[in-house]
């Protein structure tokens, strides 16, 4: 397959949160043309099978190809614990995943008590396993799955009482044990970062993943000389297949960016 420059990158998520992950990879290449998908109707995937997800993944895929794209981010931590191989033996263009930062958080954390806010499929997940134990010789993880917060942030609601309710209920525990360091391992917590760090002492770091993503794309466009060099200031279109009538005012606030290049285009399936 011939790829050039020029040709979109797309982004998906099973639903909002990788707009946090896109922010970042807008901000590092600003002329790319990216296309969002979001999976927001099946969101969210945190408690589905294996094969769901994959399933769900795959018809993302499917739209983008149709989009001629030149390589995607799979912006979803639980989506690259499930389906990331499958994905890269099926399509012939550089497919980005992502996992917690725990290295990164390995290396910052002093008393090496590390906190980890994931979903229930990504904590349970092989891959997840593989990286814990890569770490685990002098570090204590202490895993958290959060039922219930990617739905919040589904409806953009960053700050209510019960989301504040559920956070504390997540994060106390962890306090508990002393952490010195918070992983925001899903890419819908990175929307809560004001919220947490409200509950949480200063000097706890919270470590998420976008800019890592951002830099690795960067990187990987770099190698395979599929940087756009246009030099004309690139797009942003977001599809959803959200039931929120309201779906283009959540992104739009999840977004909270320059909407001069925004465009939103409405129901991809
Ligand atoms: N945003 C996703 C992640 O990074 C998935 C959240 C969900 O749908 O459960 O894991």
């Amino acid at each position: 397959m011939n790829l050039s420059q020029n040709q979109p990158i797309g982004v998906i998520d099973s639903g909002v949160g990788g707009i946090s992950v896109l922010k970042c990879m807008r901000e590092l290449l600003p002329n790319e043309y990216f296309i969002y998908v979001a999976d927001s109707k099946y969101a969210p995937y945190g408690e589905k099978t294996n094969v769901e997800i994959t399933s769900r993944v795959l018809a993302a895929f499917e739209f983008l190809n149709k989009q001629y794209v030149k390589s995607v981010v799979v912006a979803c931590n639980t989506a690259t614990a499930s389906s990331i191989q499958i994905l890269r033996d099926e399509f012939n263009y550089p497919i980005i995943g992502m996992e917690p930062a725990v290295k990164p958080a390995s290396n910052i954390s002093t008393n090496k008590i590390i906190g980890i806010l994931a979903t229930s499929g990504t904590l349970s997940s092989a891959k997840f396993s593989a990286l814990l134990t890569h770490h685990e010789t002098d570090i204590h993880f202490i895993t958290q799955p959060c039922f219930g917060l990617v739905e919040l942030v589904e409806k953009a609601d960053l700050e209510s009482a019960e989301l504040q309710e559920l956070l504390k209920k997540y994060i106390d525990p962890l306090l508990k044990k002393d952490i010195d360091t918070l992983v925001l391992g899903c890419t819908h917590y990175s929307f809560l970062k004001p919220a947490i760090r409200k509950l949480i002492p200063n000097h706890i770091h919270i470590v998420d993943t976008g800019n890592a993503v951002a830099n690795h794309l960067k990187h990987v466009l770099t190698e395979k000389n599929l940087l756009n060099k246009s030099g004309t200031l690139g797009v942003t279109d977001f599809w959803s297949n959200s039931l929120d009538q309201n779906a283009d005012q959540v992104i739009k606030k999840l977004w909270s960016q320059n909407l001069n290049t925004f465009s939103y285009k409405g129901i991809w399936a």
